[in-house]
């Protein structure tokens, strides 16, 4: 094992132990359970002490640079707006984020096959908020099925998850560490290389339409893929 493996494991051991479900942090919220499965969650569901709300949590992954909770940060507060997971405030000295919780929004990752079809009539509000955080200089990085959640009651999306998120135009030489999900990042994202434009996300898009089943969908849905592919193949 290299010094930095061994970095890496005593970092990830300090994070398991750091945030369990009863900590209280900053004195202000007490975690109530972790909402990520990894070794070591990310994102965790939390009470507001002073006024009982919800939140969401979330901190740095281990091993990433210390830069990149404020990088988070950024993102979230310059791609605000319709579809995008609202920030609510940043904890430097503690390392952690608090946005808002939705607790009747569905991660589209829980969405039964059967179901398929309502999927397909939320791509034009998926293509709208990926979109509109591009505008604002910033590619989400990591566009998959559990990083976008789906209001039931008004056929809205919302992006969450910024933890991947990069300036468009960037070099990813300069970065140390950096998140990608195989099998929905480019070969350049995956490797580090190259510049962080837009298509890294509509490549994302791209992977997860053509690997969803479509065996249940109705000839509109079927159409609807269709023509959103057709569009993602003509942007640059
Ligand atoms: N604001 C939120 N409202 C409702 N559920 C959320 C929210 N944020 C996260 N979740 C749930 O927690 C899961 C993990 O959150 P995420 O921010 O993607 O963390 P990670 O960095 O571990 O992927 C999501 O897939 C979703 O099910
Ligand atoms: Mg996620």
């Amino acid at each position: 094992m290299t010094p930095n493996h061994l970095k890496l494991l005593a970092e990830t051991l300090a994070m398991q132990e750091s945030w369990q479900v009863g900590k209280v942090l900053d004195r202000k919220f007490t975690l109530t359970k972790a909402l990520s499965s990894k070794p070591v969650p990310n994102a965790y569901l939390a009470t507001e002490i002073e006024t009982g709300d919800a939140v969401v949590l979330r901190r740095c992954s281990p091993g990433s640079e210390r830069s990149s909770l404020e990088r988070e940060w950024e993102a979230l507060s310059a791609c605000k707006g319709e579809g995008v997971q609202q920030a609510l405030a940043l904890y430097p000295a503690t390392r952690f984020i608090s946005v808002e919780y939705h607790p009747d929004m569905v991660p589209l990752i829980e969405l039964s096959p059967h179901k398929a079809e309502t999927f397909t009539v939320l791509l034009p509000a998926l293509l709208k908020a990926v979109r509109h955080c591009h505008q604002a200089g910033w590619i989400h990085g990591d566009i998959k099925p559990s990083n976008v959640l789906w209001d039931p009651s008004g056929n809205g999306v919302c992006l969450i998850d910024f933890g991947a998120a990069l300036p468009i135009g960037l070099s990813r030489k300069n970065l140390t560490s950096w998140h990608m999900s195989k099998g929905l990042s480019s070969d350049a994202q995956a490797k580090g290389e190259g510049v962080v434009q837009a298509s890294d996300d509509w490549f994302a898009l791209t992977r997860w339409l053509r690997q969803m089943d479509k065996s249940e969908l109705s000839e509109t849905g079927r159409q609807r893929i269709d023509k959103t592919m057709d569009w993602l193949r003509k942007q640059p």
